[in-house]
């Protein structure tokens, strides 16, 4: 099969990560017999500094016509200014809304070789296997007006929370269908309490949830979700929420796994190319020094193979290298302490591992 996958490096890291899971994916496709192209664009820092926006047009219609995208991270300090007119992060909101991307699936899986390095103890990571999928394209994050003026001499500023009913719909009903090949159970965060949003989006959860008598559904006000994370993190199986909260707690739920840098993320819409890029940021602080970790890179780029271009076998294979690369001991300067390896000896590692398995 032939695909044409966009590539957005980014800022930072993102270009020594993306390079990695790139070299899986032209390995895969060379095991396999299908055949790959790659197309590389600018987003974020990069963009601004080359061509004054975070994303430019062009690079929005590539990706668009593409089959996938691959991305890597954005920003740096470069670009914190906060009273800055353009920033990097625009960049990625820009293509969240301009490929209607409106799913974020964001597993979050401890990894048995790792249970170590989580802050919690490991008795309460046993059976931690959790997906949250978070609204990406609504919610505060999109929400007009937005504004900050002076007012008889006070400075105020303000964002606006806003849900649509077919918004809500659409993501609670995807929930419940990657709900079902797990083991069936959703838990629908809100702030319903408190917030208008939220309780349309628990009238709407309600009435999704009830279409799936198969599923397990329940609703958890977002402090109290929040808290469960931490105390009783394997209760959970798919948690849908919105663009915000997903936001934080997806933050938290990778904190559990004690390993950031592994986590992968696919952000999907009603059909089109899906975007995958690793959890983990930029980090400017290691920037440059070839001891980044691709794992969320690579283990991005499977979910590629899976939900953009139908591949679950060779998804897999790329899964179970990274797994068996783990289970040999193989561990960059975020896992480890001592006997690290560099980005370029883990991903030949992995490669070695998904040869090794493909041939056999
Ligand atoms: C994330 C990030 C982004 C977000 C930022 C960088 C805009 O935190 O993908 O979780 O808030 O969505
Ligand atoms: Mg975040």
């Amino acid at each position: 099969m032939k695909a044409r996958i966009a590539t957005l490096p980014g800022d930072g890291i993102g270009p020594e990560v993306t390079g990695a899971a790139r070299l899986v994916l032209e390995t895969i496709a060379k095991l396999r017999q299908h055949e790959f192209s790659f197309e590389e664009h600018l987003i974020g820092g990069c963009s601004i500094n080359s061509q004054g926006v975070a994303i430019s047009n062009d690079t929005l219609e590539a990706c668009r016509a593409a089959d996938a995208v691959l991305l890597g991270a954005v920003g740096g300090p470069q670009w914190d200014d906060p009273d800055a007119k353009v920033r990097p992060e625009q960049g990625l909101l820009a293509i969240r809304k301009g490929m209607g991307l409106f799913a974020n699936l964001r597993p979050a899986c401890p990894h048995p070789e790792l249970l170590e390095s989580s802050p919690l103890k490991s008795e309460r990571l046993e059976g931690v296997d959790l997906l949250v999928v978070r609204e990406l394209t609504g919610g505060i994050y999109f929400g007009e007006p937005r504004l900050s003026d002076t007012i008889d001499g006070c400075r105020r500023a303000l964002d606006t929370m806003v849900y649509w009913d077919y918004e809500v719909e659409r993501i609670v009903n995807l929930a419940c269908q990657l709900a079902t090949e797990r083991r069936g159970k959703v838990t629908s965060v809100d702030k319903a309490n408190i917030l208008e949003p939220s309780r349309l989006w628990r009238q709407v959860a309600t009435r999704v949830g009830r279409i799936h008598p198969e599923i397990c559904f329940e609703h958890q006000l977002v402090d109290a979700a929040a808290m469960r994370l931490i105390t009783q993190p394997a209760a959970f199986d798919v948690i849908v929420t919105s663009n915000m909260f997903g936001d934080i707690l997806t933050d938290e739920a990778s904190v559990l796994t004690g390993s950031l840098g592994n986590l992968p993320s696919a952000s999907l819409g009603e059909g089109g190319p899906g975007l995958y890029e690793p959890v983990h940021g930029s980090a400017p602080d290691i920037t440059g020094q070839g001891i980044a970790n691709p794992i969320g890179a690579i283990l991005s780029a499977a979910m590629l193979l899976r939900h953009s271009l139908g591949m679950e076998e060779e998804a897999q294979d790329v899964e179970a290298a990274v797994d068996k690369t783990l289970i040999d001991g193989c561990r960059t300067a975020d896992l480890s302490d001592d006997n690290t390896l560099s980005t370029e000896e883990i991903t030949d590692a992995i490669l070695e591992r998904l040869e090794d398995q493909c041939v056999s």
